[in-house]
């Protein structure tokens, strides 16, 4: 099970690791990392759409280090309402900002679009992304954690999340935060990595391949059971992503356990 790390995990080393990893991302986005960033990569393996990514900044876009497409969801999964003109959504660990800004563009004026992320570098990229497209009216951006959500209860349409459950040693939390923050009736919209069978009790201990995304990922199945456990409906993974694919993480172990990304969809009750 990896809904919550080992015991005697060290979550505040992989806090740093997590923190010094993005900080670096957020001021020098063209470096080598064990994974792909940018609009290039959204659209090529993530399925992006390419004209909307045209109206991001690069000061946003630059820095885009999910693992799959999370407005894709509403706009392709059978009863799964679309993010709508006005409503109000939450990034909980927005980096860069370009979901978030995407997700802006989509809900109008009438809307708020609110990121939250721990790391000041990418928050700072995430405000310069959203006054250079003209959004900085509807788009609030915070410090904080996802673990303690500095937003409202029970205020928000829906809550974008791309690439960062993975990295919580207690995921849980995660997901009560989602529930809480959340109106009745509202929608989670996430994509995250997981693998196809439980790593060894050795990984799941490494906090430095938890920084790198792999070693706190969940075993496919335990994110709908995560959802339900929470008390959210309708939890399933309706799309996957190669995410990895041509990257370092690829060639030392995404091939072996089949690390890949994936959209997941649940909804709160009403
Ligand atoms: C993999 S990136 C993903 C960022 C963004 N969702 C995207 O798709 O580009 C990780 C981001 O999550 C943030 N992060 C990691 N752990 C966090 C936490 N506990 N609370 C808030 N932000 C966190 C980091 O600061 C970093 O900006």
């Amino acid at each position: 099970m990896a809904l919550t790390s080992p015991e005697n995990f060290n979550s505040n080393y992989l806090r740093d690791q997590v923190m010094q990893t993005y900080d670096q991302v957020a001021r020098q986005p063209e470096g080598e990392y064990h994974f792909h960033r940018g609009a290039e990569y959204a659209h090529t393996y993530l399925a992006y759409n390419k004209e909307e990514l045209t109206h991001i900044p690069s000061d946003s876009s630059d820095r885009f280090a999910g693992v799959g497409n999370p407005l894709l969801i509403g706009d392709n999964t059978p009863g799964v309402k679309p993010l709508s003109v006005g409503e109000t959504v939450l990034d909980h660990a927005c980096g860069g900002g370009m979901d978030l800004l995407i997700a802006a563009r989509r809900i109008g004026e009438t809307g708020k679009a609110i990121g939250v992320d721990m790391t000041k570098a990418m928050r700072q990229q995430a405000i310069k992304g959203a006054k250079k497209s003209g959004l900085g009216d509807i788009v609030d951006i915070r410090e904080g954690v996802y673990e303690s959500l500095p937003v409202e209860s029970e205020s928000i349409d829906v809550v974008i999340s791309n690439g960062v459950l993975n990295l919580a040693p207690d995921k849980h939390v995660v997901f009560n935060e989602i529930l809480r923050v959340l109106k009745p009736g509202g929608r989670l919209f996430l994509a995250d990595v997981v693998v196809q069978r439980e790593l060894t009790l050795d990984a799941r201990s490494n906090p430095d391949l938890w920084a790198a995304c792999i070693g706190g990922a969940l075993v496919e199945s335990e994110l709908t059971e995560l959802a339900a456990i929470t008390g959210m409906v309708d939890g399933r993974i309706v799309q996957r992503f190669n995410c990895f694919l041509n990257t370092s993480a690829e060639q030392h172990v995404a091939k072996d356990l089949f690390v890949h990304g994936v959209n997941f969809y649940a909804r709160k009750p009403e």
